[in-house]
């Protein structure tokens, strides 16, 4: 288990290019197996979770060929139909593999991919929506056994905007017979840029990025070239950090409007940002609480930026009520931080932040990527040395992140 060793107190101060988006190319790696030629996708993050899903891949039979950052699938003769139990374990999203899976063959065999740190993450959205679509889904002794004789195309209603369920849907609807209608649909970006390569492949989508989908399949996907969205947490864990440090920097390569609920707040915190074409930049010197953090799905505040904003907030001036509305056990990180001399009280889902003037350093544990991510933050404020363990669930989702931190005068090193 490596660590990480952080000494804070140092503005982080500079520019930053920002990663292509891991939960853009996930699915989008999943849906690169139902085509019939080869997919490239550019702006690849290295990080471990694409290198699952890249293993995932080669598993199904599919040959993938990774050149800097673009990644060259061919999955014509992948005719593999099960995922092996130890990948799915190593990353709960690759149960989206389910729909492309189903999508090109008639049955799919792939264990349950089990609870997480945020909470049990049931897949009961998904399995409800691939079964009104025809499959036949049966669970043994941990696994899910799914055959159908044919994808078909249905409306489905979403009990919440799941973002997995709806990739999933769409993953199977592309080829299935006639036309499938998502409502109530996940708004995220990262289902516009799954949309987005899906339409280069030849699949016929519409409303993608609204509560609506309709998807009218096709009887064959050809390959693309797609490059993936910038990553929109990982940028708002970095304005995080340059405001936690008092710091000055540049993030490039962003969409400033997919990180708006982000910016917004960290305006209102006392942030100087200024907003360009494909890029922002944050400076701040003085830092006050905003009072109420509420995590919602696209377009609202994202609950991947819960921990990383909660670690900046816990050093504001004044009291700052998160809710989590998103998962029921997302406060992982809190522990930690009242290791470092945060003040937070918690109740289930809620969180009330009273901002103390100095962090003190501390030995902490990362929990989750993103609770991770938040330590992270929190130490390269503090004053001392900090030193983070578990830090490889932060490689499941920042790619070179010691390098951008030192690169941004921070000081950090793995021990
Ligand atoms: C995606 O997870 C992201 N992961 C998560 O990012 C992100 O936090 C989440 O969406 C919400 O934005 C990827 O895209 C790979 P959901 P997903 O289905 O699809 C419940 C990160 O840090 N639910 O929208 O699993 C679920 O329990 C990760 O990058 C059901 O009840 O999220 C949760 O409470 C963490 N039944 C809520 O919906 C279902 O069948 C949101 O889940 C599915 C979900």
């Amino acid at each position: 288990m490596s660590q990480l060793l952080i000494e804070g107190g140092y503005p982080l101060c500079g520019v930053i290019d920002v990663q292509g988006a891991k939960n853009s190319v996930l699915p989008i790696l999943s849906a690169a197996l139902m085509s019939d030629g080869e997919c490239s996708v550019l702006n690849f993050p290295e990080i471990t979770d694409t290198y699952v899903a890249i293993d995932i891949l080669r598993a199904l039979g599919a040959k993938v060929v990774k050149q800097q950052d673009c990644i060259t699938i061919n999955a014509k003769n992948a005719d593999g139909y099960e995922i092996p139990y130890g990948l799915m374990r190593k990353m709960r999203s690759s149960i989206m593999f389910l729909g492309s899976i189903l999508a090109k063959n008639k049955k799919a065999v792939i264990s349950l991919p089990g609870g997480c740190e945020l909470g049990q993450r049931p897949i009961d959205i998904h399995l409800a929506a691939l079964r009104k679509m025809g499959v036949n889904i049966e669970e043994n002794h941990g696994f899910l056994e799914c055959s159908h004789s044919g994808l078909k195309g249905c409306e489905i209603s979403l009990s919440f905007p799941s973002v997995g369920a709806t990739e999933n849907i769409m993953l199977a609807a592309v080829k299935a017979d006639g036309v499938t209608d998502i409502y109530n649909a996940a708004r995220e970006p990262e289902i516009e840029d799954l949309a987005r390569f899906l339409v280069k492949m030849g699949a016929r989508i519409k409303g993608a990025g609204t509560d609506h989908i309709s998807i009218e399949g096709v009887p064959s996907l050809s390959g693309c070239t797609h490059r993936v969205i910038p990553d929109r947490i990982v940028a708002g864990t970095y304005l995080c950090a340059v405001a936690a440090t008092r710091g000055n920097a540049l993030l490039k390569n962003i969409c400033p409007l997919h990180i708006y609920a982000v910016t917004s707040l960290l305006k209102e915190a006392g942030c100087d940002i200024k907003i360009y074409d494909d890029a922002v930049s944050i400076e701040c010197d003085k830092l006050k609480s905003v009072p109420l953090v509420r995590t919602m799905p696209y377009p609202g505040f994202p609950t991947d930026e819960q921990a990383p904003f909660m670690a900046l907030m816990s050093i504001a001036s004044g009291n700052t009520l998160f809710i989590e509305t998103i998962f029921e056990n997302r406060f992982k990180h809190v522990g930690e931080l009242l290791r470092m001399g945060a003040k937070i009280t918690t109740e289930g889902r809620v969180s009330l932040v009273e901002g103390v003037k100095k962090l003190h350093s501390a030995t902490v544990q990362a929990t989750d990527l993103r609770g991770g991510a938040g330590l992270a933050v929190a130490a390269l404020a503090a004053e001392g040395s900090t030193v983070i363990s578990s830090v490889e669930h932060i490689y499941r989702g920042y790619e070179n992140f010691e390098y951008n931190i030192s690169e941004l005068g921070g000081k950090i090193k793995k021990i």
